[in-house]
């Protein structure tokens, strides 16, 4: 198969990765990929947000077979061209991508179908907002409904904080027009899983878990990053929670929006966090988690095109993935300043020696090449990423290759997996 692959994080790095070792991969073109993709195959000068270029390119080199990484394509719309024109996708149509594209959507399809997620409403209005705000209490969850670069969610520890999340949002100070319609739920206190499963529109298949570190700092400390941090499986994932997640939560989506008229074709990823024992639907989103994805692409031991091509075609019954027992663990490397603003253009050295260490894979993020060196161009850089037969070991190994990079103006956390690795009892 000729494959074309959107994106250009880390998590594309790792797809590609993956990818590239299938052999039903003839050739492999990513869009636009980083510097760490074109040392393994070809970028295109395309950005993820360019609709119709991409699928202009996809007909002209007779591509058969296209896999979505981020969110923003999927929708502005992206899958559904494409199957306009005959060319099998990995990723959901415009309506289904709702589920991350619309957190109003997500509750309202939660609500319908009996789906355990935080109490809610939804507000296009401030004074009846601020009325909600005053009833729930604080702590409180005030969601931009539309896309806002990860950034639309203001957990609330006062009355005041939630207030003026309201009205930055509703004014539309915040985040333009996603931010013109909100979303005010319940306050969730537990730990955080990340559960991911894929889907033909009618066959749902199990993957696996991870456990996301948002917070910039130490002991999750400062502000919410993208992520800084994952490992897999997470720590919370026992056979039972898994049941529970995939009966209470998945199935229920799955039947809804199959039902809804707008049938999901691509991958889950659920936010869930677990409050007392009991696993809570915090959101969707419908592409992998980035860094997540490079943690389950180290544990995947199955063809993954094969996988995600059954998902595309409707075939997923007849597909099931093998995972490694060892778990994984990336540890995202980023530029001094992130997430705030950061330093950029500065070189990254010893990439191979990092690289060279048991069990060590490093996948770029925002990286470029210049004049032959490798520099970083954006504020996640690295994803420096191990398996090993315990989560404590993949730990060592992934920051035994930190320490061997050479780039003073980078940084990263010196606890992934601190919950994994801490004696506290689990949840
Ligand atoms: P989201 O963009 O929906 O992932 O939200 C960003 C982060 O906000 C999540 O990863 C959670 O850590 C936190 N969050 C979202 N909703 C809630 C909630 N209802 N209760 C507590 N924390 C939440
Ligand atoms: N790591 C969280 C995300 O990809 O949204």
């Amino acid at each position: 198969m000729k494959i074309l692959l959107v994106g250009s994080g880390g998590r594309e790095h790792a797809l590609a990765w993956k990818i590239m070792q299938s052999p039903k991969c003839d050739q492999l073109f990513v869009a636009p990929g980083n510097a760490g993709i074109a040392q393994m195959t070809t970028c295109v000068p395309i950005g993820v947000e360019q609709v119709s270029e991409l699928v202009e390119f996809a007909k002209n080199e007779k591509i058969d077979f296209v896999i979505v990484g981020p969110e923003a394509p999927l929708v502005l719309g992206l899958a559904d061209k494409l199957r306009e024109v005959g060319i099998a996708v990995f990723g959901p149509s415009k309506v289904a991508a709702q589920l991350e594209g619309s957190k109003g959507f997500m509750k309202d399809l939660c609500r319908k179908y009996n789906i355990p997620t935080a109490a809610y409403e939804r507000f296009t209005d401030i004074e009846p907002a601020l009325a909600f705000v005053d009833k729930l209490g604080a702590p409180i969850v005030i969601k931009a409904d539309g896309l806002a670069a990860g950034k639309g969610v203001v957990v609330a520890m006062t009355l005041d904080e939630a207030k003026d999340a309201v009205k930055d949002m509703l004014s539309g100070n915040a985040f333009g027009s996603a931010g013109a319609s909100i979303v005010i739920e319940e306050f969730l206190d537990g730990e955080e899983i990340s559960y991911f499963a894929i889907c033909d529109g009618e066959n749902l298949l199990p993957l696996s878990s991870a456990q996301d570190h948002k917070r910039v700092g130490d002991g999750d400390t400062g502000p919410n990053t993208g992520g800084m941090g994952a490992y897999s499986p997470a720590r919370l994932m026992t056979p039972q929670m898994e049941t529970e997640i995939l009966e209470k939560i998945l199935k229920p989506t799955v039947a809804g929006m199959k039902a809804d008229g707008c049938p999901f074709t691509g991958v889950y990823f659920a936010g869930i966090m677990v409050v007392n024992g009991v696993p809570k639907l915090l959101e969707y989103n419908v592409r992998f988690g980035d860094p997540e994805c490079q943690t389950l692409m180290m544990r995947l031991e199955s063809d993954l095109v094969e996988m995600l091509y059954a998902a595309a075609t409707g075939k997923l019954d007849t597909v099931k993935p093998v995972w490694s027992d060892n778990p994984s663990l990336c540890v995202v490397m980023a530029a001094k300043g992130y997430p705030a603003s950061y330093v950029k253009n500065t070189p990254i050295r010893n990439l191979d020696k990092a690289a060279n260490i048991n069990g060590v894979v490093v996948f770029h993020a925002g990286t470029a090449e210049k004049d032959g060196e490798i520099i970083s161009v954006g504020g996640r850089v690295l994803g420096v990423t191990a398996t090993a037969n315990s989560v404590a070991e993949a730990r060592e190994r992934a920051y035994a290759a930190v320490d061997s990079l050479d780039w003073p103006e980078g940084f990263c956390r010196r606890d992934i997996a601190w919950r994994a690795l801490s004696s506290d009892v689990a949840e």
